[in-house]
């Protein structure tokens, strides 16, 4: 009987890092005002419940796909590299309206990719951190060189516009980071999880609209969420006071808030800044990480080097988070 040689397995570098990072929003902007022509809210309702001031709307002809196109250029313009470079694509969405075809690869055509491997990734809200854990982890083991991760949504799609409880919060856009090797640790250990025993408190309706009991997932974030950004930083061999900026999930900011206070509680700096782009973007699912994280960088409050604790959830329910470094 012949021998068969030993089969080979690929290695990578022992080191990741974010090399860039791009978003894309609609010009369109609809205030709480404009919301309140529609249905029965109020501009102090929505930013005492949920602090949104104003968010981005997709016209009709604006689809995922579009808006994907523009974050993942956005990004991979920022690191430097050409578009083919890029071998692999990742696109956590929950929105997407066919199955068949998925997002990525169409997206990996129009950014001139064509070759990448493709695939969506649907982890709801926290699609990013699961996208970015992937690509993290494509890369050091030696399967992908360099990795887009593109979390973009078109939520009014999938919204009942007459639904208050929804329709005042989900808003469209998408934003995009390029992970790459480094020669020193850029992206911390994802640390993830669900918990599917709450799987009835988000989902799609079957007719298509999303449904949320608003109360039962504002408590299970405002207590499930810090511990596990927590478990992201002693994954990554830091502290509490290590963190520059937090950004979980732009999901509501009374979340937000609670989660970094729980952070505070547990060492966490007065100073480390706290994303609130819900404020001006409303809630975009798998893009409001790397949208709060591109906006905040061009704005100047997330500086290169900074360290970044980045902790999504949402949908399944699922959740997932890590530490980066700021490109
Ligand atoms: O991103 C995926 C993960 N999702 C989340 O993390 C969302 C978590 N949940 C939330 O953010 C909040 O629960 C919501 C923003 C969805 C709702 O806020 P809430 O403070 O929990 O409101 P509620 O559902 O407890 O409703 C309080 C009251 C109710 O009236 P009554 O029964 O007290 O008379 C609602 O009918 O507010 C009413 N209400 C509104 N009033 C004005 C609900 N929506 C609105 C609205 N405008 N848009």
């Amino acid at each position: 009987m012949s021998q068969r040689p030993a089969l080979r397995q690929s290695q990578g570098p022992s080191a990741t890092r974010i090399l860039g990072v791009g978003s894309f929003q609609p010009e369109k902007v609809v205030t709480n005002d404009d919301l309140s022509q529609l249905m029965d809210t109020s501009d102090q309702w929505i930013r005492d419940r949920v602090g949104i001031i104003e968010r981005r709307f997709a016209e009709k002809d604006e689809l995922l796909v579009d808006m994907a196109v523009a974050a993942g250029s956005r990004a991979v313009a920022d690191s430097g590299l050409n578009p083919s470079d890029v071998d692999t694509l990742i696109l956590p969405n929950c929105t997407m309206p066919t199955l068949i075809p998925n997002a990525a690869a169409q997206v990996a055509e129009r950014i001139g990719a064509s070759a990448a491997g493709a695939f969506d990734l649907n982890a709801a809200c926290a699609g990013f951190c699961y996208g970015l854990g992937v690509a993290s982890d494509l890369v050091r083991a030696g399967s992908s060189k360099y990795a887009l991760v593109i979390g973009a949504e078109k939520l009014t799609d999938s919204v009942d516009p007459t639904d208050r409880a929804n329709a005042i919060i989900f808003a469209d856009g998408a934003g995009a980071a390029v992970v790459g090797p480094a020669d020193e640790p850029g992206i911390g250990p994802v640390a993830w999880g669900s918990a599917g025993d709450l799987v009835h408190t988000i989902y799609m309706r079957d007719d298509k609209y999303i449904y949320q009991e608003g109360q039962s997932v504002f408590r299970w974030a405002t207590t499930q969420i810090a511990p596990i950004a927590l478990r992201a930083l002693e994954l990554a061999g830091l502290e509490p006071s290590d963190v520059d900026v937090l950004i979980p999930h732009q999901a509501n900011l009374r979340i937000v808030e609670a989660i970094a206070k729980k952070l505070r509680a547990k060492g966490a700096r007065e100073d480390m800044v706290v994303a609130d782009d819900i404020r001006y973007s409303g809630n975009t699912s798998s893009a409001s990480i790397p949208l709060a994280l591109d906006h905040m960088r061009t704005a100047g409050t997330v500086k290169s080097g900074d360290v970044v604790l980045m902790v999504g959830f949402g949908a399944g329910l699922s959740y997932a988070g890590q530490v980066v470094i700021c490109p």
